[in-house]
Parts: C-alpha cells; structure tokens; sequence
C-alpha cells in the first residue's frame, strides 16, 4: 500500500492506475470506515483513502485541534483492509496560502439541520471534497449515509456542477446496542457509550410509529427531543425529512428520513434513519 503525502505524488500514482474509487475520510479510521473502503473495492480495481483533517469545515469552538490525528494505526487498518493507497497531505499542501480564496458554496440546504448550528461546514465539505476529487480524478467515490446531509450535499454538487465522479453512499455501521460509529464516540465516557444508544431507540421509535401509519410528524418529532431531554441529552434537532433532497416532508411522501443531532455529555452526536413506505 502507497501512502502519499503530496499532490504530485498522488497524481502521478493516478496515472498508472484504471479505474479509481476515493473514500474521503478525515482518520481515526473505525469499522465503519473499513466497510466503506470494502465496498469501495467492489467498484474500481484500485481504491485510494484521503486521511486530512480539514480546518475549513470546522466552526470556531469546534474539536479542530483535538480531532485525532492517528495516520500510523489508520495506516495499519487500511493496509489489511485491502486499499491500494493513502493520500494523506499536510494542510500546507492542499492549503498552500494558509487560506482558501475560492469556496464550493452549496445551496440553502447549507443552513438547515446541522448547517444551523454548524454555519459554513458544509461550504467548507464542498469544497475540500471538490479539491480531492480534482487531485485524484477518481471514477467512484464512497460517502457514509452516517453523515446523510454531507451525502446529500456531495450528491447535489456532483450533479449541479457536472462532476465526472460517481457518488456511492455506504449504509451506516453501527455497534450492538445501535450506536452508529463515529470517530466522535471515542469523546465518550464509558456510561455515555451506553446511554448514546438512546439516539438511535429514538429514531427507531419514530420510524417505526410512522410505518405504523402515524403521520403527525411534529409530535413525533417533539417527544422523542422531549424524551432525550428528560435524559440529560441537550437536543439540536429531530426532524422528519424527504430523503431525496431533505425537504421537509410531506404526509404523503414515501421515502423519508429521520434525522437528528444532540449533545451527550460534550459530544455532539448525529444519527439518522431512512424509511420507505412504497413498498
Ligand atoms: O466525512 C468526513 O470525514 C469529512 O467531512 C470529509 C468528507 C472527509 C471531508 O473532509
């Protein structure tokens, strides 16, 4: 396995390369990452992983400086995981100037649902991803449905701005008691580990009222923030969108999602649950 730490290296490596899958990650690789990285293999012959903690998706007060960087066990689990290279470049590579002057601006959707509370981070996604997918010209590249407003947002880039990729979403993975793998979780006390499966019982209750035909989507909405809260949980959001474009949903939509984020002890958690009624 390749690990490469400059654009030009990453470049060159490309061109000897056929058909290329990216997973795009930011380290502190968990078995979910490794799940994205063996689906990214079953669509190109060789699949490169970007590992770079990106300053321009964070917010002021954000967990910029301690998100964990662990490129030599990242490296480890990618080897056995079966990738072909690792781009991992230093801020001074992909950020030249100390700054970004050009920006990927993505629509209202920006601002809505995590976009609230986090102003600028999905601009910020835009366009790291947009710089990574012109350094590595991949054919394919892999987003988890673990960050399902990212993936919305990358899908709608590619396809306003003609992008020559093809966006593979990966389901989520997550560990016995329902809890979806973050790199973040790692943040947890060990009775926090426990108590954030709450998150997902939650959405599951949710979805599983409105496959029983419950359509009052702001109550549901309501009680699962008021249950959260009840629990010590200070609560973003719970919200019942349309899948395709996140567009609030409408009764007679059929394929919804449950999205939330809400913050366990100092950890800002997200989840999200998809429910098809067409069928
Ligand atoms: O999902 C992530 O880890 C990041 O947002 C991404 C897509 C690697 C961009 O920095």
């Amino acid at each position: 396995m390749h690990i490469i730490h400059t654009i030009a290296e990453m470049r060159s490596w490309r061109k000897q390369a056929k058909r290329v899958a990216l997973v795009p990650t930011m380290g502190n690789l968990h078995e979910g990452h490794l799940s994205l990285v063996r689906t990214a293999k079953a669509y190109a012959d060789s699949v490169v992983v970007s590992i770079f903690v990106n300053r321009i998706q964070f917010g002021a007060g954000e967990d910029f400086d301690k998100y964990p960087r662990t490129l030599e066990q990242d490296a480890e689990k990618l080897k056995a995981a079966g990738a072909d290279a690792v781009f991992a470049p230093d801020e001074s590579e992909l950020y030249p100037n100390g700054v970004q002057s050009y920006f990927v601006e993505p629509p209202a959707i920006q601002n809505e649902l995590c976009g609230r509370s986090r102003p600028g981070h999905f601009r910020g996604v835009a366009t790291i991803v947009t710089k990574l997918f012109n350094i590595v010209q991949p054919d394919v590249a892999c987003f988890g449905k673990k960050d399902y407003q990212q993936l919305a947002v990358i899908k709608g880039m590619v396809q306003d701005l003609n992008m020559n990729v093809e966006i593979i979403p990966v389901e989520i993975e997550r560990a016995q008691t329902g809890l979806a793998l973050s790199s973040r979780n790692g943040y947890l006390s060990a009775q926090e580990q426990v108590q954030a499966a709450q998150l997902f019982a939650q959405l599951q209750n949710i979805a599983d009222a409105i496959k029983l035909g419950n359509t009052n989507f702001s109550a549901l909405e309501n009680s699962a923030a008021t249950y959260l809260q009840q629990n010590g949980w200070q609560v973003d959001y719970i919200e019942i969108r349309q899948a395709q474009m996140l567009a609030k949903a409408q009764i007679s939509d059929k394929n919804l999602v449950i999205l939330a984020a809400a913050i366990l002890g100092t950890t800002r958690l997200i989840d999200n649950i998809e429910v098809n009624l067409s069928h």
